[in-house]
């Protein structure tokens, strides 16, 4: 029989929507309310109609933040030379989309030599299927709920069938492998996402356009375990 295993949820606030101009104070703010991982989107606006950030602000912000962990999503085309950097600057995880990598595998095993948590992200229509191939390799599985690109977006509730598959994938085979969710997460939907298996809730803009981060998050906290 599969391992029920006991959960205990990590919040992740999402940077995209904290103010730019204070980003550092914003990142002690969230991890001083409790935030366990700092979600770090990197959008090129060619794989995604966005431009963001890249490596050097992340540098920037491991010097600050020495024991943070960083949990890095790339949503860029080519990934395989950011990969290298974002290693060589102290991301704690990287997640890429499939649709990025010209070799998965070989990205992954990179990533993880390199020395992070190694991510495979789901857009909302890509099938687990694609998890097939790399099932060895993987620390955690990113499960988008809206499409990438953008903060503020609604929650779409469909992707909740795929998640709780991957999560049945996951016990079947006693695997150590997590899953994140990632977009619309708030506390209206939190508790729906938790249901069907995740286990990491990145959340943006209803973290950052909170009064109050650590009540905030406390409230996701409790409503997701
Ligand atoms: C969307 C990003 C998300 C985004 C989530 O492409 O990957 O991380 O910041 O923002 P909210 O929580 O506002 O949906
Ligand atoms: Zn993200």
């Amino acid at each position: 029989m599969s391992k029920i295993r006991a959960v205990n949820p990590k919040i992740a606030p999402s940077i995209l929507a904290a103010d730019f101009a204070r980003l550092g104070d914003e990142v002690e703010a969230v991890l001083e309310s409790g935030a366990d991982l700092i979600h770090f989107d990197v959008m090129d606006n060619h794989f995604v109609p966005n431009l963001t950030v890249g490596p050097t602000v992340l540098d920037s912000l491991r010097k600050r933040f020495d024991d943070a962990a960083f949990d890095v999503h790339l949503m860029v085309d080519p990934v395989e030379r950011l990969v290298e950097e974002f290693l060589d600057v102290g991301a704690s995880m990287i997640s890429v989309h499939p649709e990025t990598c010209r070799d998965l595998e070989k990205v992954l095993e990179r990533i993880g030599d390199g020395g992070a948590k190694v991510g495979v992200v789901l857009n909302p229509e890509t099938s687990e299927t694609v998890l097939a191939s790399c099932w060895d390799k993987l620390d955690y599985v990113l499960i988008m709920s809206v499409r990438p690109g953008f903060g503020g977006q609604s929650f779409m509730p469909e992707v909740l069938p795929k998640l709780s598959r991957v999560r049945d994938a996951i016990r079947r085979d006693n695997r150590d492998i997590n899953i994140e969710i990632d977009g619309g997460i708030s506390s209206s939907t939190i508790g729906a996402a938790a249901k069907a298996g995740a286990e990491i809730f990145v959340a943006g803009s209803a973290i950052f356009n909170s009064d109050d981060y650590a009540k905030t998050i406390a409230e996701l906290r409790a409503l997701a375990s």
